[in-house]
């Protein structure tokens, strides 16, 4: 049975660094509202030479650098983002012409802060079925362009950032993705949206959010998919090695680890850098976990997200 494989990881931030401290200065906040109520320190912002693509470039040349690939060998680009260059053409063909690539297909993929649980779902389905045999899996984001910078309630939570996976087609080999789970709920669309679209405002619009209810349905679905997943996959939460979730609040990832039953210490926390970068969070945060040296090879790394729509899932995989 084919199965795909992580070969390679990579990731890439904006030049520019924006503290609690800097934000107090922009809004009505303060540093220790911010850290106590999210754990977020620090974010990097896009500066006007920065954007998804040219992230979503360097986060795709370092992961295929880390698997020792080139980008000549790759026949599928999956690219997550709610902040697209433009409104069409996809910023995954924008990448894919970037990389000097002409065969195979590229697309983006819209689930907000899962997307990057749906784009890993989806070229993990293409190369199981034998459309793709190595793929470029990336989730890019420049969310500091759709905030509202009056609203100190969600101005204070995101950032800006990008983190790429190559995966790759192994027959018969043991590992790699074992198992996904997508899901949605649309009647949630109004608890996290933005307020404007090409087919209604032709407008960007801004992120609005009702942050109390977005935090009680998190806890609760993230912990029911990785039940779900964990039953499936027949496998023992205390034999999962790293947890890898979104990054969007430390007491969600908090909660999350006490329902569950693990230590925090199994929880990869990069949201005290980067704040929440919604599709890119998590490809962000298990590069990181590798180049820690905490992420390594053969270990079981179980990977969740919620975001808006409401849209979330999982998936287990070995590395
Ligand atoms: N600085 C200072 N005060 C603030 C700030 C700020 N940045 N933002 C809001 N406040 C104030 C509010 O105005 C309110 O004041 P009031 O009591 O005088 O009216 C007070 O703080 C409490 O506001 P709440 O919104 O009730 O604060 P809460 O404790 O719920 O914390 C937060 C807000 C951090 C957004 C929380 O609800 C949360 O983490 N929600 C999860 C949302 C999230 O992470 N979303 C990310 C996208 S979705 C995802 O990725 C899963």
């Amino acid at each position: 049975m084919t199965r795909s494989v992580i070969a390679g990881v990579g990731s890439a931030l904006p030049r520019h660094i924006l503290t609690n401290d800097d934000l107090s200065k922009i809004v009505d906040t303060t540093d220790a509202w911010i850290t106590e109520r999210t754990g977020i320190k620090a974010r990097h912002i896009a500066g006007d030479d920065e954007t998804t693509k040219s992230l979503a470039v360097e986060a795709a040349r370092n992961a295929l650098a880390h698997a020792g690939l080139e980008a000549s060998a790759v026949d599928l680009i999956v690219l997550a983002t709610s902040t697209p260059d433009h409104t069409f053409p996809a910023t995954a063909t924008e990448v894919q012409a970037e990389l000097g690539i002409t065969k195979g297909a590229a697309f983006d993929l819209q689930a907000v802060c899962s997307g990057f649980i749906y784009a890993l779902t989806t070229a993990d389905a293409l190369i199981k079925s034998g459309q793709a045999t190595c793929a470029l899996v990336i989730g890019s984001e420049t969310f500091s362009r759709i905030l509202d910078w009056n609203d100190r309630a969600t101005c204070v939570l995101f950032g800006d950032g990008a983190g790429a996976f190559v995966i790759t087609a192994n027959d018969g080999e043991e590992g790699g993705i074992m198992n996904c789970k997508l899901r949605s709920d649309g009647r949630y669309q109004n608890k996290l949206y933005v307020d404007g679209g090409p087919s209604t405002t032709k407008t960007v619009g801004h992120l609005r959010m009702e942050g109390r209810e977005v935090f009680k349905h998190a806890v609760t679905n993230m912990h029911e998919v990785i039940g779900e997943i964990l039953r499936a996959a027949d496998v023992k939460v205390a034999d999962i090695d790293w947890f890898v979730p979104h990054q969007a609040n430390k007491r969600i990832l908090d909660t999350t680890a006490g329902k569950l039953g693990v230590p925090t210490e199994k929880f990869i926390v990069t949201l005290d850098k980067h704040g929440n970068t919604s599709a890119a969070s998590i490809p962000l945060a298990f590069d990181y976990g590798v180049k820690q040296g905490l992420i390594k090879r053969g270990q079981l790394v179980l990977m969740e997200a919620m975001g808006g729509g409401f849209t979330w899932g999982g998936i287990l995989a070995r590395f």
